[in-house]
């Protein structure tokens, strides 16, 4: 029985899914090792709810009572749930340390989850105690809105595990479609080449970035490559671009491109640095 999630990394995908939890009527603790950036997601959770409760999608009293649901947390002491959703940096070696520290603040109901894009969770999960506790869940971007959840399963995942998934995803009003843990499972498999093969162009010389975003808008896609990469972080989405590649055995079709190598390098990470391929005002 899931009563409190702890969502670990309070950055783009961390703050909103911990305002899903929230509004699923789970009590919530939002953990970063970054004190601003946990203010400033907490923030933006209050600022998303007044606009809910502005447009009368939600009352004032169910605003408060989501606030109310709450905790923000410095210490790594302080996330003892029965469900964590690891929401940090698209690194394997970082997400393995953090779930080996969570461990002993946590017992032997808990299940663990990872909101990777890339990694697998079948390698994660047989480098950690509880292989069969341990799963994929993945959420999109924005969180509060996109209905889509990726419950990533493992050999190793038991069943009451992905049970127990499927229905809090449920409950959190989410769209949860079981998948195998394969190189960016399915959205983000299928989505590489909408990122590659616009950089390609750009690449070559054969249009601007922001011709590309407009011709794809127009052409009916929601949104550009570019905007949504800014959206996204250009260091999330290099990082998932590199470890599918890796994953696939290298074909060329997939080979990460140097200008969002050099977006990383240089800070340019997208509307969370104020800057990316286009400039945004905080
Ligand atoms: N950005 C997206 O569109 C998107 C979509 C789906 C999934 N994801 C995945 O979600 C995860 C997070 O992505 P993001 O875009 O929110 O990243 P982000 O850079 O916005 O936030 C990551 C946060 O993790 C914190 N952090 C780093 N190490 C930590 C630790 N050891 N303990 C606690 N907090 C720590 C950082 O301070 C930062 O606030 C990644 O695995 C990414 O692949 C991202």
């Amino acid at each position: 029985m899931i009563h409190t999630i702890c969502i670990c990394g309070a950055g783009t995908m961390g703050s909103g899914i911990a305002q899903t939890a929230a509004a699923g009527g789970f009590r919530t603790i939002l953990f970063d090792v970054n004190i601003e950036v946990l203010q400033k997601g907490m923030t933006a959770i209050e600022k998303n709810l007044k606009n809910l409760t502005e447009k009368g999608r939600i009352t004032q009293e169910e605003q408060q009572a989501i606030l109310g649901r709450m905790i923000l947390a410095e210490n790594i002491k302080d996330c003892h749930a029965d469900l964590i959703i690891e929401a940090i940096v698209e690194k394997q070696e970082a997400k393995l340390d953090l779930f080996r520290r969570l461990a002993p603040y946590n017992g032997d109901q808990t299940i663990f989850t990872s909101n990777t894009s890339s990694l697998s969770i079948t390698a994660l999960s047989e480098q950690l105690p509880h292989p069969e506790r341990f799963a994929g869940l993945h959420f999109f971007n924005p969180a509060p809105i996109m209905r889509l959840v990726e419950v990533v399963r493992s050999p190793h995942t038991d069943d009451s595990t992905i049970q127990t998934l499927l229905d809090i995803s449920k409950k959190m009003g989410k769209t949860p479609v079981l998948c195998k843990d394969a190189p960016g499972f399915i959205v983000n498999h299928v989505a590489r080449p909408y990122y590659l093969e616009a950089l390609r162009l750009v690449e070559e010389g054969v249009a601007g970035f922001d011709t590309i975003d407009d011709i794809m808008e127009a052409s009916g896609f929601k949104m550009g490559p570019f905007r949504l990469m800014d959206l996204i972080g250009n260091d999330i989405n290099y990082a998932v671009s590199c470890s599918v590649y890796e994953a696939m055995n290298k074909p060329s079709r997939l080979r990460p491109s140097p200008i969002q190598e050099k977006k990383v390098k240089d800070g340019e990470l997208g509307r969370k640095t104020g800057k990316g391929y286009y400039t945004y005002l905080h």
